[in-house]
């Protein structure tokens, strides 16, 4: 295969988000912007990816930390397109074959799409090619202009053109394929005598039209793709567009969406088949669920490994959590980080768990906190049940064997362990260990006061 590399030009700040936060790095289904771009040119087969930062620069680096293909380039001052790819040439040292430049701000761009440029280009062995779109109203892009023939001659950007030129309707995307000694050569080329004071990377197309270089424009087959995200309506825009595509991967994968318009599903979710998602759900990157599963309305489900036949509930949080076959949790149960749930766990509703491993079969049916607890197989935790898991200094642990039976409105108050097949009755504060196969009972003794009420209340 012909050697590529890309350019991605991410040194702007995005003054129009309104936001500390630079553009690039604002999220879309998981990741931040400048990954799906950069996702795009890596499954196009790019390798090395520039990038070319300047603003929060230490941040954009921090997104690709450990990537192998990344590179950065540090363009200090934002003198223009033209400037900016100039800053990636060093990164681009001895490279030789085909340049892929793109803006970190287009998330919706497609590696399918890259590919299909780039053939193109190298069929035609252009010197240049670029991606474009006819747009309805192409007020503030660049204009493609074409002579008589059809053939792009330059692009003009919207305050360096004339009215005639502002009525064309093919605008320049700000993707490109180029070749690199085309590239190389003639980059230092350009000049900033222009309605902006800048270097406009754009100069390169009549550069290579007076050299009598094959210079071509490519429209794009979905002009959606190319759109560029400049303030937080089209990053909302972008958000619907790629949580769409990623629901139909699932669809086709064999997973049912109730309504996948409301269906909130991060990039980097696995999902096995026959499980049904019910609307409002959020499931963030990381998640594995298996199939078979249920998960109801307006679950929420962060970096968790759910195993099969699982059957989440409505408005459970699950976060940090494993999760073994048939487990029914909620509804509006809180599985807190470090929540570890074996085979046929049964969480119900209010209850909240924190750092627990729980056995096989056990259950937590109503309004319980388990926290920093080892509770074994088969276990029934009675409704109200709280661990007592913090003195204001320390975390202690919790430790429950295998058959116990905790009645209603128990505080275990750790560190402290229940023995196997012990039975603590309702309303006991355990503060002592408690032996296997015993009664754990620690009530004041009730006293009835007959006719009581009668001397209140005649
Ligand atoms: C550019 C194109 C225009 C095209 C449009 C598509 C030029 C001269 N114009 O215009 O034809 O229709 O994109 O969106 O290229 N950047 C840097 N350093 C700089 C300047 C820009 O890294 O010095 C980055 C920005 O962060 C951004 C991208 O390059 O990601 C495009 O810059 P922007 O200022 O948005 O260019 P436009 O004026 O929109
Ligand atoms: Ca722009």
């Amino acid at each position: 295969m012909e050697s590529l590399a890309s350019v991605v030009l991410a040194a702007g700040k995005g003054t129009r988000m309104k936001s500390g936060l630079i553009k690039v790095l604002h999220p879309i289904a998981g990741l931040p912007m400048i990954a799906w771009p950069v996702a795009a040119a890596r499954e196009a087969g790019s390798d090395p990816i520039v990038l070319v930062i300047g603003h929060q620069a230490s941040a954009v680096q921090g997104a690709f930390r450990g990537a192998t293909d990344i590179r950065c380039a540090m363009q200090e001052e934002q003198l223009g397109t033209g400037h900016a790819v100039a800053c990636a040439l060093d990164a681009l040292a001895g490279f030789r074959g085909t340049v892929l430049i793109l803006c970190g701000d287009t998330p919706m761009l497609r590696a399918e799409t890259l590919k299909n440029m780039l053939a193109y280009h190298l069929d035609n062995q252009a010197a240049i090619t670029v991606l474009t779109a006819l747009m309805e109203d192409p007020y503030g892009y660049g204009r493609v202009v074409r002579n008589a023939a059809g053939h792009v001659t330059r692009i003009v950007e919207q305050k360096d053109a004339d009215p005639e030129e502002q009525a064309i309707r093919e605008i320049n995307s700000g993707i490109y394929c180029m070749d690199s000694e085309f590239l190389f050569n003639n980059i230092r080329g350009i000049g900033n005598n222009n309605a902006q004071g800048e270097y406009y990377l754009t100069d390169l197309l009549a550069i290579a039209v007076n050299k009598g270089l094959t210079c071509l424009a490519l429209p794009a087959a979905d002009a959606d793709e190319i759109m560029g995200v400049n303030d937080r309506v089209q990053l909302a825009e972008a958000g619907r567009i790629l949580r769409r595509r990623i629901n139909r991967d699932h669809m086709l994968n064999g997973v049912s969406i109730i309504d996948p318009d409301t269906t909130y599903i991060d990039h980097g979710v696995t999902i096995g088949a026959d499980t049904t998602i019910h609307p409002g759900c959020r499931i963030g990157s990381g998640t594995i669920i298996g199939s078979g599963c249920e998960i109801e309305g307006a679950a929420s489900i962060s970096d968790c490994r759910i195993g099969d036949d699982c059957h989440i509930k409505a408005a459970s949080v699950l976060e940090s959590s494993e999760l073994g076959e048939d487990v029914a949790i909620g509804p509006m149960a809180h599985l807190r980080p470090g929540t570890v749930l074996g085979k046929k766990v049964k969480i119900g509703n209010f209850v909240e768990t924190k750092k627990i491993v729980m056995g096989e079969g056990s259950k937590a049916s109503h309004l319980t906190y388990l926290g920093d607890a080892e509770i074994g197989r088969d276990v029934n935790i009675g409704c109200g049940t709280i661990t007592c898991n913090y003195d204001g200094v320390n975390k202690h642990r919790t430790v429950i064997g295998d058959d116990v039976f905790i009645g209603s409105d128990v505080q275990l108050v750790a560190p402290v362990t229940v023995g196997r097949n012990s039975l603590v009755a309702a309303g006991t504060t355990v503060t002592i260990d408690v032996p296997p196969d015993s009664l754990a009972l620690s009530r004041v003794p009730q006293v009835n006061k007959e006719g009581w009420r009668l001397k209140k209340k005649p």
